[in-house]
C-alpha cells in the first residue's frame, strides 16, 4: 500500500450548519485519506459529526444544512467568514477545504461531473435509509435503478440479471421471485441488504456507509456484517464505515479515524488503535469497549464493568477553548485549556492530535 496514491484525501474539512443556537461546527479541519482497496473505520459518539463528514465528501452538506433553522443570509455571512480566515478558502455547498478523489477536488468540481462521481464513483449509502425505499416501485426496479440512469440504452434482460445477481449477493433469499414486490415485503435488514446492493452495482471505487448496522437486532447486525465482510474480500473497493460501535468497527476496518467534537482525534491501524491507543480519548473509548473477556463474563451472569469515560461530549455550538477533550481528559493541563492541539504524524500512518502525545507515551498514563 505505501507509494500508492491515496483514492481519497481530504484536507482541512470544515462544514458547519447555522442554527438559532448558534453556529453548529460539525466537520472542523479534518484530514485524513483512504487508500485503494482499504477499509477505514470512522468511530466516535452520537452527535461528534461522522454523518456531516460524510455529507461534506458527498459535497451534499448544503442539502441537508438548508434544513437548519439559519437564513440564507446567515449562511452567506458565515462562509464569508471562514472565507476571511487565515487558513481559509473558498466555501462550496456549505463546505471548506479540499477533498481530492482520484486525483480531482471535488470542491472545485463542476456539478455535472459531481452527479457523475456521486452516481458512479462513490455510493453512500446514508443513516437510518432502510425506510427510504420507495413503496411505489418493486425493490428489483429500485435496485436497477443507478445502472438504468448510467446506460440509459440498457437491456431489459441485462438489467434484471444484474440486479438478481446483485440481490443474490447480499443474500436476499428468493430473490428470482421477490424482486418484483414492493419494499414493505422485506424486513429492516433485508432492506440495509438491498441498499448495500445499489450501492455496489455500478462499480464504485469508494462506498461510505454511514451506521449500517444500527437499529437493528443483534442476529440481523450479524448478516449485515457477514455482508459487509463479502464486499471488503471480494469487491475491488475501498469502504468508510461509520459507526459509533466499536465493535463493528474493530470486526472491518484496516485503519481507524476517532472523531470527537467535529475533529478527528487520532487516526491509525485499526490493530495498534485497539491494542494500544495512543490518544487519551481513543484509551477511553476502547476501554469502554466490551472485550471478548468481558463477552464471556456476561454469559456467565457476572456483569462486567465498563469504565467508560466521564463526561459528555460537548455541544458544538460550544465547544471547550483549547483540546475540545480537555473537560474530560484526565491528563489535562493549562495548556490543553489554551492551545488546540495540532494534528500531526506521530509514527507511520498514525495522526495524533494531543499536546501530551510524546510525555505520555514515554511515562505511560
Ligand atoms: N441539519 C442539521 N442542522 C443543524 N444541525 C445539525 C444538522 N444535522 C446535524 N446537526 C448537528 O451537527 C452535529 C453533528 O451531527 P452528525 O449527525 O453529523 O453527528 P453523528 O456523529 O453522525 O451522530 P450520530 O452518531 O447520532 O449519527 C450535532 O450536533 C447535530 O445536532
Ligand atoms: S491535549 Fe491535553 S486535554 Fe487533550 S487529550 Fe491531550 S492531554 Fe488530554
Ligand atoms: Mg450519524
Amino acid at each position: 500500500m505505501r507509494g500508492q496514491e491515496p483514492l481519497l484525501e481530504v484536507k482541512d474539512l470544515r462544514a458547519y450548519y447555522v442554527t438559532k443556537r448558534g453556529i453548529v461546527r460539525a466537520v472542523d479541519n479534518v484530514s485524513f485519506d483512504i487508500m485503494p482497496g482499504e477499509c477505514v473505520g470512522l468511530l466516535g459518539e452520537s452527535g461528534c459529526g461522522k454523518s456531516s463528514l460524510a455529507l461534506a465528501i458527498m459535497q451534499l452538506f448544503d442539502r441537508v444544512a438548508k434544513f437548519a433553522a439559519g437564513t440564507s443570509g446567515a449562511r452567506a455571512a458565515l462562509d464569508r467568514y471562514l472565507e476571511s480566515q487565515e487558513q481559509g478558502g473558498p466555501v462550496r455547498h456549505g463546505v471548506q477545504g479540499s477533498i481530492i478523489f482520484r486525483g480531482r477536488d471535488l470542491t472545485t468540481l463542476p456539478e455535472e461531473e459531481l452527479v457523475r462521481v456521486r452516481g458512479r464513483e462513490i455510493s453512500l449509502i446514508p443513516q437510518g435509509m432502510t425506510r427510504a425505499l420507495n413503496p411505489q416501485f418493486s425493490v428489483g426496479m429500485q435496485t436497477g435503478e443507478p445502472v438504468a440512469i448510467r446506460e440509459t440504452q440498457v437491456r431489459l434482460k441485462e438489467l434484471r440479471e444484474k440486479v438478481l445477481q446483485y440481490l443474490n449477493l447480499v443474500h436476499i433469499p428468493d430473490a428470482g421471485t421477490r424482486f418484483v414486490l414492493d419494499p414493505g415485503s422485506f424486513s429492516g435488514g433485508e432492506a440495509q441488504r438491498i441498499l448495500i446492493a445499489m450501492a455496489l452495482i455500478n462499480g464504485p471505487y469508494l462506498v461510505i456507509a454511514d451506521e449500517p448496522t444500527s437499529a437493528l437486532d443483534m442476529t440481523v447486525q450479524r448478516q449485515i456484517m457477514n455482508v459487509l465482510q463479502m464486499v471488503k474480500e471480494e469487491f475491488d473497493v475501498s469502504l468508510l464505515i461509520i459507526s459509533h460501535d466499536a465493535g463493528v468497527i474493530a470486526e472491518l476496518a484496516d485503519r481507524v479515524a476517532v472523531m470527537y467534537a467535529g475533529r478527528i482525534m487520532e487516526y491509525g491501524d485499526a490493530v495498534q488503535m485497539f491494542h494500544e491507543p495512543g490518544h487519551p480519548y481513543t484509551q477511553g473509548l476502547m476501554a469502554s469497549f466490551p472485550t471478548i473477556v468481558m463477552m464471556q463474563m456476561q454469559a456467565g451472569k457476572k456483569r462486567p464493568r465498563l469504565r467508560g469515560i466521564p463526561g459528555d461530549p460537548p455541544d458544538l455550538t460550544d465547544i471547550p477553548s483549547g483540546c475540545p477533550f480537555h473537560p474530560r481528559c484526565q491528563f489535562a493541563q493549562d495548556r490543553c485549556r489554551e492551545e488546540i492541539p495540532e494534528y500531526r504524524e506521530v509514527g507511520p500512518r498514525h495522526w495524533v492530535m494531543c499536546h501530551r502525545y510524546e510525555e505520555l507515551q514515554s511515562n505511560g498514563p
